[in-house]
Protein backbone atom coordinates (compact mmCIF):
# COMPACT_ATOMS: atom_id res chain seq x y z
CA UNK A 1 0.00 0.00 0.00
CA UNK A 2 1.42 3.55 -0.66
CA UNK A 3 -0.50 5.08 2.14
CA UNK A 4 -1.03 5.44 5.66
CA UNK A 5 -4.24 4.67 5.55
CA UNK A 6 -4.21 1.79 3.29
CA UNK A 7 -1.15 0.40 4.63
CA UNK A 8 -2.89 0.24 8.08
CA UNK A 9 -5.95 -1.37 6.85
CA UNK A 10 -3.96 -4.39 5.68
CA UNK A 11 -3.94 -5.76 9.35
CA UNK A 12 -7.43 -3.82 9.82
CA UNK A 13 -6.11 -0.74 11.75
CA UNK A 14 -6.82 2.36 11.09
CA UNK A 15 -4.52 5.48 10.48
CA UNK A 16 -6.35 8.77 11.87
CA UNK A 17 -5.24 12.37 12.32
CA UNK A 18 -6.62 15.41 14.58
CA UNK A 19 -8.36 17.73 12.30
CA UNK A 20 -9.96 21.34 12.80
CA UNK A 21 -13.65 22.07 11.16
CA UNK A 22 -12.60 24.96 9.48
CA UNK A 23 -9.35 23.67 7.24
CA UNK A 24 -11.47 21.08 6.02
CA UNK A 25 -11.97 23.24 2.94
CA UNK A 26 -8.85 23.90 2.47
CA UNK A 27 -7.60 21.75 -0.73
CA UNK A 28 -4.01 21.26 0.31
CA UNK A 29 -5.13 20.05 3.51
CA UNK A 30 -8.15 17.97 2.45
CA UNK A 31 -6.56 16.79 -0.41
CA UNK A 32 -3.75 15.20 1.94
CA UNK A 33 -6.32 14.27 4.66
CA UNK A 34 -8.40 11.84 1.75
CA UNK A 35 -5.13 10.49 0.37
CA UNK A 36 -3.69 9.33 3.75
CA UNK A 37 -6.02 8.82 6.10
CA UNK A 38 -9.30 7.08 7.30
CA UNK A 39 -10.30 8.46 10.43
CA UNK A 40 -10.92 11.48 12.40
CA UNK A 41 -10.87 13.33 15.76
CA UNK A 42 -11.61 16.38 16.50
CA UNK A 43 -8.65 18.53 18.09
CA UNK A 44 -10.96 21.08 19.56
CA UNK A 45 -14.14 21.02 18.48
CA UNK A 46 -15.53 18.31 20.75
CA UNK A 47 -14.44 19.27 23.94
CA UNK A 48 -16.60 20.06 26.61
CA UNK A 49 -16.17 23.99 26.26
CA UNK A 50 -17.02 23.86 22.15
CA UNK A 51 -20.00 21.82 22.69
CA UNK A 52 -21.68 23.25 25.74
CA UNK A 53 -20.77 26.72 26.29
CA UNK A 54 -23.87 27.26 28.43
CA UNK A 55 -25.06 24.40 30.49
CA UNK A 56 -28.00 22.47 29.05
CA UNK A 57 -27.08 24.94 25.28
CA UNK A 58 -25.53 22.53 22.96
CA UNK A 59 -23.60 23.77 20.10
CA UNK A 60 -22.32 20.81 17.78
CA UNK A 61 -21.40 22.50 14.88
CA UNK A 62 -18.00 21.94 14.65
CA UNK A 63 -18.02 18.28 15.71
CA UNK A 64 -21.22 17.90 13.17
CA UNK A 65 -18.40 18.93 10.42
CA UNK A 66 -16.14 16.67 11.29
CA UNK A 67 -18.63 14.10 11.95
CA UNK A 68 -20.25 14.59 8.30
CA UNK A 69 -16.88 14.82 6.32
CA UNK A 70 -16.13 11.22 7.79
CA UNK A 71 -19.26 9.76 6.71
CA UNK A 72 -19.18 11.23 3.52
CA UNK A 73 -15.84 9.30 2.76
CA UNK A 74 -15.69 6.30 4.82
CA UNK A 75 -13.85 7.45 7.71
CA UNK A 76 -14.34 6.52 11.21
CA UNK A 77 -14.26 9.41 13.82
CA UNK A 78 -13.01 9.04 17.17
CA UNK A 79 -14.90 11.51 20.12
CA UNK A 80 -12.26 13.81 21.71
CA UNK A 81 -13.31 14.04 25.19
CA UNK A 82 -16.38 14.30 27.40
CA UNK A 83 -14.09 14.96 30.94
CA UNK A 84 -10.86 16.63 30.94
CA UNK A 85 -9.76 18.91 33.79
CA UNK A 86 -8.81 21.77 30.87
CA UNK A 87 -11.27 23.19 28.45
CA UNK A 88 -14.36 23.36 30.54
CA UNK A 89 -16.50 26.18 30.14
CA UNK A 90 -16.65 28.66 33.33
CA UNK A 91 -19.95 27.64 34.24
CA UNK A 92 -18.83 24.11 35.30
CA UNK A 93 -16.09 26.15 38.12
CA UNK A 94 -19.13 27.28 39.96
CA UNK A 95 -20.83 24.10 40.62
CA UNK A 96 -20.36 21.58 43.66
CA UNK A 97 -21.44 18.00 44.65
CA UNK A 98 -24.68 16.87 43.39
CA UNK A 99 -24.94 19.65 41.21
CA UNK A 100 -21.36 18.87 39.42
CA UNK A 101 -22.09 15.32 38.89
CA UNK A 102 -25.11 16.24 37.44
CA UNK A 103 -23.71 18.53 34.90
CA UNK A 104 -20.75 15.62 34.01
CA UNK A 105 -23.76 13.50 32.86
CA UNK A 106 -25.81 15.73 31.07
CA UNK A 107 -22.66 16.63 29.40
CA UNK A 108 -22.19 13.03 28.45
CA UNK A 109 -25.90 12.57 27.75
CA UNK A 110 -26.09 15.24 25.09
CA UNK A 111 -22.91 14.74 24.05
CA UNK A 112 -22.54 11.03 23.06
CA UNK A 113 -26.23 11.09 22.74
CA UNK A 114 -26.22 13.47 19.73
CA UNK A 115 -23.40 11.34 18.09
CA UNK A 116 -24.99 8.09 18.99
CA UNK A 117 -23.65 5.38 16.54
CA UNK A 118 -21.59 7.71 14.60
CA UNK A 119 -18.70 7.80 17.48
CA UNK A 120 -15.85 4.36 16.23
CA UNK A 121 -14.33 5.03 20.22
CA UNK A 122 -14.45 7.55 22.76
CA UNK A 123 -11.89 9.49 25.52
CA UNK A 124 -14.77 9.71 28.48
CA UNK A 125 -11.76 10.77 30.51
CA UNK A 126 -8.89 12.33 29.79
CA UNK A 127 -5.80 12.95 31.71
CA UNK A 128 -7.32 11.96 35.17
CA UNK A 129 -3.86 11.00 36.58
CA UNK A 130 -0.74 12.52 38.03
CA UNK A 131 2.94 11.48 36.94
CA UNK A 132 3.53 9.24 40.72
CA UNK A 133 -0.02 7.56 39.64
CA UNK A 134 -2.21 9.77 41.63
CA UNK A 135 -5.55 10.49 40.88
CA UNK A 136 -4.92 14.36 39.83
CA UNK A 137 -6.51 16.92 41.78
CA UNK A 138 -8.97 18.26 38.99
CA UNK A 139 -12.63 19.53 40.27
CA UNK A 140 -14.14 16.44 39.16
CA UNK A 141 -11.59 14.42 41.58
CA UNK A 142 -11.87 17.22 44.21
CA UNK A 143 -15.74 17.43 44.60
CA UNK A 144 -16.77 14.24 43.36
CA UNK A 145 -14.39 12.19 44.73
CA UNK A 146 -12.73 8.59 43.13
CA UNK A 147 -16.10 7.69 41.68
CA UNK A 148 -16.37 10.40 38.94
CA UNK A 149 -14.25 8.51 36.26
CA UNK A 150 -16.52 4.77 36.76
CA UNK A 151 -19.96 7.69 36.57
CA UNK A 152 -18.82 9.14 33.41
CA UNK A 153 -17.97 5.19 31.71
CA UNK A 154 -21.41 4.49 33.01
CA UNK A 155 -23.35 7.44 31.52
CA UNK A 156 -21.06 7.40 28.32
CA UNK A 157 -22.52 3.36 27.89
CA UNK A 158 -25.64 4.26 29.01
CA UNK A 159 -25.47 7.42 26.08
CA UNK A 160 -23.55 5.05 22.94
CA UNK A 161 -23.94 1.48 23.47
CA UNK A 162 -22.10 0.84 20.53
CA UNK A 163 -19.02 3.63 20.87
CA UNK A 164 -15.70 1.72 22.28
CA UNK A 165 -14.72 3.73 25.68
CA UNK A 166 -11.61 4.90 26.31
CA UNK A 167 -9.60 6.31 28.82
CA UNK A 168 -7.19 8.54 27.27
CA UNK A 169 -3.34 10.19 28.85
CA UNK A 170 0.15 11.09 28.15
CA UNK A 171 3.52 10.23 29.74
CA UNK A 172 2.23 7.01 29.30
CA UNK A 173 5.15 5.34 26.94
CA UNK A 174 6.10 2.67 29.04
CA UNK A 175 6.04 0.75 31.99
CA UNK A 176 5.68 3.40 34.71
CA UNK A 177 4.44 4.97 37.43
CA UNK A 178 1.60 6.77 35.97
CA UNK A 179 0.89 4.19 33.21
CA UNK A 180 0.33 1.62 36.49
CA UNK A 181 -1.94 3.80 38.18
CA UNK A 182 -3.89 3.88 35.06
CA UNK A 183 -3.61 -0.07 34.74
CA UNK A 184 -4.72 -0.59 38.22
CA UNK A 185 -8.13 1.19 37.52
CA UNK A 186 -8.28 -0.79 34.51
CA UNK A 187 -7.70 -4.25 36.84
CA UNK A 188 -10.35 -2.20 38.94
CA UNK A 189 -12.85 -1.45 36.61
CA UNK A 190 -12.73 -4.75 34.65
CA UNK A 191 -13.34 -6.60 38.21
CA UNK A 192 -16.25 -5.21 39.31
CA UNK A 193 -17.41 -4.88 35.87
CA UNK A 194 -17.04 -1.02 34.69
CA UNK A 195 -17.43 -0.14 31.41
CA UNK A 196 -14.10 0.39 30.22
CA UNK A 197 -13.26 -1.08 26.36
CA UNK A 198 -9.45 1.27 25.43
CA UNK A 199 -6.53 2.75 26.96
CA UNK A 200 -5.29 5.59 24.84
CA UNK A 201 -2.02 6.32 24.98
CA UNK A 202 -1.55 10.03 23.75
CA UNK A 203 2.18 9.55 23.21
CA UNK A 204 3.56 13.37 22.62
CA UNK A 205 7.08 12.23 22.09
CA UNK A 206 10.74 13.98 21.26
CA UNK A 207 13.33 12.46 19.50
CA UNK A 208 15.34 11.42 22.10
CA UNK A 209 12.23 9.57 23.53
CA UNK A 210 12.96 6.35 25.57
CA UNK A 211 10.54 3.74 24.07
CA UNK A 212 12.76 0.67 25.40
CA UNK A 213 9.21 -0.42 27.69
CA UNK A 214 6.41 1.15 25.54
CA UNK A 215 5.08 -2.47 23.77
CA UNK A 216 5.51 -3.96 26.86
CA UNK A 217 2.96 -1.51 28.53
CA UNK A 218 0.73 -1.74 25.34
CA UNK A 219 1.04 -5.81 25.84
CA UNK A 220 0.12 -5.98 29.46
CA UNK A 221 -3.14 -3.26 28.90
CA UNK A 222 -4.42 -5.27 26.20
CA UNK A 223 -3.81 -8.43 27.90
CA UNK A 224 -6.40 -7.13 30.42
CA UNK A 225 -8.76 -7.41 27.95
CA UNK A 226 -9.16 -3.93 26.42
CA UNK A 227 -7.93 -2.28 23.54
CA UNK A 228 -5.46 0.31 23.10
CA UNK A 229 -5.04 3.15 20.41
CA UNK A 230 -2.08 5.33 19.65
CA UNK A 231 -4.50 8.53 19.98
CA UNK A 232 -2.04 11.89 19.89
CA UNK A 233 0.94 10.54 18.32
CA UNK A 234 3.72 13.32 17.42
CA UNK A 235 7.27 13.52 17.75
CA UNK A 236 9.70 16.52 18.15
CA UNK A 237 12.57 16.80 16.15
CA UNK A 238 13.72 16.38 12.91
CA UNK A 239 15.72 13.79 9.98
CA UNK A 240 16.22 10.12 11.12
CA UNK A 241 15.69 10.82 15.03
CA UNK A 242 12.41 11.76 14.77
CA UNK A 243 11.99 8.88 12.24
CA UNK A 244 13.40 6.42 14.82
CA UNK A 245 10.96 6.96 17.10
CA UNK A 246 7.84 7.10 14.59
CA UNK A 247 8.76 3.42 13.60
CA UNK A 248 9.21 2.06 17.17
CA UNK A 249 5.44 3.74 18.09
CA UNK A 250 4.42 1.87 15.12
CA UNK A 251 6.23 -1.29 15.43
CA UNK A 252 4.69 -1.62 18.74
CA UNK A 253 1.20 -0.87 17.90
CA UNK A 254 1.86 -3.66 14.73
CA UNK A 255 3.27 -6.34 17.36
CA UNK A 256 0.31 -5.91 19.51
CA UNK A 257 -2.88 -7.34 18.14
CA UNK A 258 -5.18 -5.13 20.41
CA UNK A 259 -3.45 -2.13 19.04
CA UNK A 260 -6.20 -1.20 17.18
CA UNK A 261 -4.67 1.89 15.32
CA UNK A 262 -2.78 5.35 15.52
CA UNK A 263 -3.88 9.00 15.28
CA UNK A 264 -1.26 11.76 14.68
CA UNK A 265 -2.26 14.82 16.31
CA UNK A 266 -2.23 17.01 13.52
CA UNK A 267 -1.33 16.35 9.65
CA UNK A 268 1.06 19.14 8.65
CA UNK A 269 4.10 21.15 10.99
CA UNK A 270 2.11 24.46 9.38
CA UNK A 271 -1.13 23.42 12.20
CA UNK A 272 0.73 21.97 14.73
CA UNK A 273 -0.25 22.82 18.36
CA UNK A 274 3.86 21.66 18.48
CA UNK A 275 4.06 24.04 15.45
CA UNK A 276 7.90 24.91 16.73
CA UNK A 277 8.70 20.97 16.91
CA UNK A 278 7.51 20.24 13.79
CA UNK A 279 6.79 16.83 14.86
CA UNK A 280 4.10 15.87 12.38
CA UNK A 281 4.59 13.16 9.30
CA UNK A 282 4.21 16.33 6.80
CA UNK A 283 5.75 19.90 6.85
CA UNK A 284 4.77 22.65 6.34
CA UNK A 285 4.07 22.55 2.44
CA UNK A 286 2.54 19.02 3.38
CA UNK A 287 5.53 17.52 1.95
CA UNK A 288 6.08 13.75 3.09
CA UNK A 289 9.23 13.86 5.91
CA UNK A 290 11.17 10.73 6.85
CA UNK A 291 8.84 9.94 9.26
CA UNK A 292 6.63 9.65 7.31
CA UNK A 293 8.35 7.00 4.94
CA UNK A 294 9.40 5.30 8.67
CA UNK A 295 5.54 4.69 9.71
CA UNK A 296 4.46 3.64 6.01
CA UNK A 297 7.07 0.93 5.63
CA UNK A 298 6.27 -0.38 9.17
CA UNK A 299 2.59 -0.31 9.20
C1 LIG B 1 -4.60 20.66 22.38
C2 LIG B 1 -4.89 21.26 21.01
O1 LIG B 1 -4.04 20.67 20.07
C3 LIG B 1 -4.71 22.75 21.03
O2 LIG B 1 -5.18 23.32 19.80
C4 LIG B 1 -5.47 23.38 22.19
O3 LIG B 1 -5.16 24.75 22.27
C5 LIG B 1 -5.10 22.71 23.50
O4 LIG B 1 -5.35 21.31 23.39
N1 LIG B 1 -3.72 16.48 25.16
C6 LIG B 1 -5.01 16.40 24.68
C7 LIG B 1 -5.43 17.31 23.59
O5 LIG B 1 -5.76 15.50 25.08
O6 LIG B 1 -6.79 17.66 23.67
C8 LIG B 1 -4.61 18.56 23.52
O7 LIG B 1 -4.97 19.31 22.36
C9 LIG B 1 -3.13 18.21 23.53
C10 LIG B 1 -2.75 17.47 24.77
Amino acid sequence: ADTLGAAAAQSGRYFGAAVVPNLLGDASYSSTLNREFNSLVAENAMKWDATEPNRNQFTFGGGDQIVNYAASRGMSVRGHTLVWHAQYPGWVENLSGNDLRQAMVGHINGVAGHWKGKIHSWDVVNEAFEENGSRRQSIFQQRLGNGYIEDAFRAARTADPNAKLCYNDYNTDGVNAKSTGIYNMVVDFRNRGVPIDCVGMQSHLGSNSNLSSYEANLRRFSDLGVDVQITELDVGGSGSGQANVYRQVTQACMAVTRCTGITTWGITDRYSWRAQDTPLLFDTNYQKKQAYQAVLDTL
